[in-house]
């Protein structure tokens, strides 16, 4: 595996590449992998000759400075993983090589981010959307590979495709799980010891409520998750929706969609986590 810490750099290694047949997958990351991460890796070398992953820290979607700083960053073992699943380009930019000048550019998604994570996190996806563009731009991937973990992400960059009409093939992936349950995130590390032994219950208390579905209403399926986490001081739930899986608009009743899907955002102590559950 080649490790580029430089646009250029990249460039110049992928150019000959694109002259052949060979197929350009590209995992966008922030590093500090896990098992969801190499995923990921893994699928996109399946169907693509050359994967190339990045691992950046992506200043501009964090609007949480205390966030952005603990962060964990991890690189020389990110760097071990990514050459453990035969992934051949890591590129590693530091933030001037990835924004040489003061970012101007901005993206909107509509209903899209009026929901969810975009009112709770001003700026978030526009942010997400700029550096994912710019490896677009850089790598000139067949194939992109994200996360169903991260559910509302993966529709605004199905979005961002279409808006500027590139001919890239966005992959959904999975969502990965510890053996307990808990949906892998880069944010674990930060749970203290005890907190990492109750977050578990996010899935179980999601699982029960696809349970619940059959002889409840959505607004009580909704309620009742709540109420769950509300009543466990180790908790505290910022919003659980149940929206359709395409649009990501709310739904009042079962019969409303034929994708449903229910996406949480949880607090335990400074730590936000982010889980999905499909209902249908
Ligand atoms: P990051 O949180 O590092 O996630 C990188 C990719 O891994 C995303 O597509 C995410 O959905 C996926 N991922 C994370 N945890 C996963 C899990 N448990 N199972 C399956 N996939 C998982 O998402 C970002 O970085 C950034 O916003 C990025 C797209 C790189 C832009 O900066």
């Amino acid at each position: 595996m080649k490790v580029f810490n430089t646009v250029k750099e990249l460039r110049k290694e992928l150019e000959p590449l694109r002259q052949t047949s060979k197929t350009i997958g590209l995992v966008p990351t922030m590093g500090a992998l896990h098992e969801g991460h190499l995923s990921l890796a893994r699928r996109a070398k399946q169907e693509c000759d050359i994967v190339v992953v990045s691992d950046f820290v992506n200043p501009i979607q964090f609007n949480n400075q205390h966030d952005l700083d603990t962060y964990p960053r991890t690189i020389d073992e990110d760097t071990e993983k990514l050459r453990g699943v035969n992934c051949d380009f890591l590129f590693a930019p530091s933030v001037e090589e990835m924004y040489p000048t003061p970012v101007a550019d901005k993206y909107s998604f509509g209903k899209l981010e009026e929901v969810m994570e975009g009112p709770r996190r001003p700026g978030h996806f526009s942010g997400v959307a700029v550096v994912v563009r710019r490896l677009f731009d850089i790598v000139e991937p067949q194939k992109a590979f994200f996360g169903e973990k991260d559910f509302q992400q993966l529709a605004i960059i199905k979005n961002l495709v279409q808006q500027i009409n590139y001919n890239i093939e966005i992959v959904p992936c999975p969502l990965v799980r510890a053996d307990d349950g808990l949906a892998l995130s880069s944010r674990n590390k930060r749970l203290s010891a005890e907190n990492r032994t109750k977050a578990p219950k996010i899935h179980a208390t999601l699982s029960q409520a696809t349970q619940k579905a059959g002889n409840m209403s959505v607004a009580q399926v909704k309620q009742w998750v709540i109420d769950v986490f509300n009543a466990d001081p180790a908790f505290e739930p910022e919003y659980f929706e149940i929206v359709e899986d395409q649009t990501l608009q709310p739904i009042a009743s079962w019969n409303d969609a034929d994708g449903i899907v229910g996406c949480i955002a949880v607090w335990m102590d400074d730590v936000r986590l982010i889980d999905i559950i499909r209902f249908k």
